[in-house]
């Protein structure tokens, strides 16, 4: 297999909260937690609420900055970046997150929504920069007639595809989708799912796909990782696992979502 994008050793976190005005507590959110992501596959890291998923994202974009670990992007450690070498990074690395109303930002339109990574991230000329709003609308299934709309006037579906083509803008090495459809209806979840697998073949793309929904990761991701209170339990190509789970949990996880396994 050729070398990883990402790779992701004995990381941690915990965050300390406080109970009342006499206590505080330790949770141990993500437990010295390792895994890799190779080009152009999607590797899916699944597990029940809470188990740390999104603090495991959001520490890979240095959005929480982790206790301890390593994250090597390219063999690049990115823990040992300052905030301006992360923001240049951000190109490479984005993230698509569940909740995108409250991500975009109401008072732009559709096309400055665009705009705004081709000019940040200097992709495109300014000159060129129409064309290229064009082709991303393009690409994640937006009529070219919505570009003077504000996200205040399309539907939450229409506004995961500006996320995503914000996203793909910046002609990310990997994305990082947490439950990118689980704030959307089934039918539209499904729409959603199959603009991401048509985008990963056409641009090559590498995602690590955070998700609860077995089902879904099944349906994209060639690999998963299964959490479980802040550890990996398990880890393997996706039919193994979910065929073979070795972990108690992992079977759980399966028959719940699957009605599948033990
Ligand atoms: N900023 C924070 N301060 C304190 N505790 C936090 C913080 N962020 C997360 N946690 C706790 O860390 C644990 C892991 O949370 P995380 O959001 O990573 O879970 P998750 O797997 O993404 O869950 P979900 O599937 O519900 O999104 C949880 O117990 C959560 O309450
Ligand atoms: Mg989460």
């Amino acid at each position: 297999m050729s070398k990883k994008i990402l790779e992701i050793n004995n990381l941690s976190k915990q965050f300390i909260v406080r109970r009342n005005i006499y206590t505080k507590s330790r949770i141990d959110a993500v437990k010295n937690i390792s895994f890799g992501v190779y080009p152009k596959e999607s590797l899916g890291l699944i597990g029940e609420s809470g188990c740390g998923k999104t603090t495991t994202a959001n520490m890979i974009l240095r959005l929480v900055e982790p206790d301890e670990g390593s994250i090597k992007f390219f063999g690049m450690e990115l823990t040992e970046l300052d905030e301006q070498s992360m923001r240049k990074l951000r190109k490479d690395i984005q993230i698509i997150f569940q909740h995108s109303s409250a991500v975009l930002d109401n008072k732009m339109t559709v096309e400055e929504l665009l705009r705004e990574p081709l000019r940040i991230h200097k992709i495109v000329s300014i000159s060129e920069e129409n064309r290229e709003v064009t082709k991303l609308l393009n690409m994640v299934g937006i009529a070219s007639s919505e570009r003077l709309k504000f996200p205040g006037q399309l539907s939450g579906g229409q506004n995961q595809r500006i996320i995503i083509a914000r996203a793909i803008a910046t002609r990310p090495k990997i994305i990082v989708c947490d439950e990118p459809m689980s704030a959307l209806d089934v039918s539209v979840q499904c729409q959603i799912l199959n603009l991401l697998i048509k985008l990963k073949k056409e641009l090559k793309l590498t995602y690590l796909f955070i998700s609860h929904d077995i089902k879904v990761v099944r349906f994209l991701c060639e690999r998963i990782a299964v959490m479980y209170r802040g550890e990996i339990i398990e880890k393997g190509d996706t039919e193994q696992v979910l065929k073979r789970p070795k972990h108690n949990h992992t079977r759980e996880l399966i028959a719940a979502e699957l009605g599948l396994g033990d």
